[in-house]
């Protein structure tokens, strides 16, 4: 049982800590100045974005995927706009590829502080159509990846002694299923419980933890909606009636990523334009 002095003392201290943050505050939100970033699935669609995005707020960022010549051209986009990146190949379903792709980002620039684990698949198909190799195609690559990513991240940020912060794409399927998408609404709702897991474990390292489940973005993954006729009507069917914009993810992202969100930990923040409230009919 703790004293009712040693209460008070508690939060006088505690309220001393913040006056002096507050009298000293110089944090200009969203900079990623000093941050070593690691972007995974970087090769296209969001992975691109968040790429991009990091590195014009400041961040040294790794680039990581298995397509490298994509990875190459981003890097000297990346490069043009006054950033600093490095391409690593990365299969995120491999522990032994991501290893020595955290060697070569420790290598050039330091210790990853921050993670984006984005890496992602689908294999659209009913469950009955879905045989075993399709199913191990998209749980390693969503699930089992993400946690060896992550797994790789923290255990370099103790060994440093740094904090951290790690952004897991998962998907407003991991909150709700649609048809044809058992093993990725599986894998999605396994990234959103292993994201607080993680965020439970490593508060007290400093490594915090936190997801976005974006609605429908026009990327590689979503292009064959465009290609069949429901597509048009299933995009109509949402409360926004229309695919988010990739600008309209920056903030979200910025926010768990960077220090302007330090207590922010362990959430599955939807990005969807209320598509995942649904409507009861
Ligand atoms: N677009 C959407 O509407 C939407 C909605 C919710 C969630 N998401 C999620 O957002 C993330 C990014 O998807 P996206 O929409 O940007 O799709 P995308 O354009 O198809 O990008 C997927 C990325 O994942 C990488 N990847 C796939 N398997 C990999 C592996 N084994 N190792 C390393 N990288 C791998 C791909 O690179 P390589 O092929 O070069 O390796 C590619 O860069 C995914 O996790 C996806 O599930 C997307």
């Amino acid at each position: 049982m703790v004293s009712a002095s040693a209460n008070r003392e508690f939060f006088n201290q505690q309220l001393a800590l913040q006056s002096t943050k507050e009298e000293n505050s110089v944090t200009t939100e969203f900079d990623m100045s000093g941050k070593v970033a690691l972007v995974t699935g970087a090769s296209s669609g969001f992975g691109v974005h968040f790429s991009k995005i990091l590195a014009a707020r400041g961040a040294k960022v790794v680039v990581a995927a298995r397509r490298i010549e994509r990875l190459e051209a981003l890097v000297a986009e990346i490069t043009a706009a006054g950033g600093e990146a490095l391409a690593v190949e990365m299969d995120v379903a491999d522990s032994e590829s991501i290893a020595q792709g955290f060697d070569a980002a420790e290598a050039a620039f330091g210790t990853v502080t921050v993670v984006s684990n984005n890496a992602g698949v689908a294999d659209v198909k009913s469950s009955l159509k879905t045989d075993e190799a399709s199913w191990d195609k998209v749980v390693d690559t969503n699930l089992k990846g993400v946690w060896l990513v992550a797994n790789e991240a923290a255990k370099r940020l103790v060994d440093a002694g740094l904090a951290g912060s790690i952004v897991n794409t998962a998907s407003i399927l991991g909150l709700r299923v649609a048809s044809g998408q058992a093993s990725y609404s599986a894998s999605k709702a396994g990234v959103i419980q292993l994201t607080k897991a993680l965020a439970l474990e490593w508060s007290r390292k400093n490594i915090r933890v936190n997801a976005l489940c974006p609605g429908y973005f026009l990327t590689e993954m979503t292009a064959p909606l465009l290609e069949i006729p429901q597509g048009k009507a299933f995009i109509d069917a949402t409360p926004a009636k229309r695919f988010g914009e990739m600008d309209e993810m920056t903030a979200p992202f910025l926010l768990l990523a960077s220090d302007a969100g330090s207590f922010v930990n362990g959430v599955a923040l939807p990005v969807d334009g209320a598509h995942s409230i649904g409507n009861m009919h």
